[in-house]
């Protein structure tokens, strides 16, 4: 059966997007975007699910008390659908371990860097001024420790001496795009066993 995938996304959605055209190009199989859920009512991520006839779910932080209502609302949107696999594509908040624990080995993230290195906001950045070489992106399974689950794909770029955050950000986003699609391939299959930190391919 078709694995159902919901795609978490806090703004513009490229990743979601590249997922979704290569899903309907026919070169993704196995599964397909059950839902695509924000916390930002006007992401533009949203609209490109709607013109794509794909469900969209709104829930916004404000909306809810506490971080724990908020993240219980989003868990019952999600199990009341069944979904096999979360796919954080740009969703600008923390997951809490209520929300993790509740999907367990089957959230996924991208980031964009090599993790270990550079985890939290503005990897590329972080990257220029460290003055790495080499950069890229990383898409890993979610745990508990902020970008440090295990890697699933890794895509490397080159970081080049004219290169601004935008300009680093946009090579990175390319292989993202790539990445993506390789790592739920694989996770769909469910060709790979996790041992301690690491994804064995089977
Ligand atoms: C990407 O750079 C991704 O690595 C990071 O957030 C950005 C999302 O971009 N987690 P988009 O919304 O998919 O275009």
């Amino acid at each position: 059966m078709s694995k159902k995938l919901a795609v978490m996304l806090s703004g513009r959605g490229s990743n979601f997007v590249a997922i979704a055209e290569t899903i309907a190009s026919g070169a993704l199989q196995g599964c397909h975007i059950d839902v695509v859920l924000s916390d930002k009512p006007d992401a533009p991520g949203l609209e490109e699910a709607r013109r794509r006839g794909i469900d969209t779910m709104v829930c916004a932080r404000r909306q809810y008390a506490s971080k724990q209502e908020w993240e219980q609302a989003m868990i019952d949107g999600l199990q009341a659908r069944n979904v096999d696999f979360i796919i954080l594509a740009g969703f600008m908040r923390i997951l809490g371990e209520g929300f993790i624990n509740a999907f367990p080995r089957r959230i996924l993230n991208i980031h964009p860097s090599l993790l270990p290195s550079f985890i939290g906001l503005d990897a590329q950045q972080q990257a220029l001024d460290y003055g790495v070489r080499y950069s890229g992106c990383t898409v890993h399974f979610v745990t508990n420790d902020l970008d440090a689950g295990p890697i699933i794909v890794q895509k490397v770029v080159p970081v080049l001496p004219a290169d601004d955050a935008a300009a680093l950000s946009r090579r990175i986003l390319e292989q993202e795009h790539v990445a993506y699609s390789e790592a739920i391939a694989l996770v769909v299959a469910g060709k790979y066993e996790i041992q301690g930190r690491r994804v064995l391919l089977k």
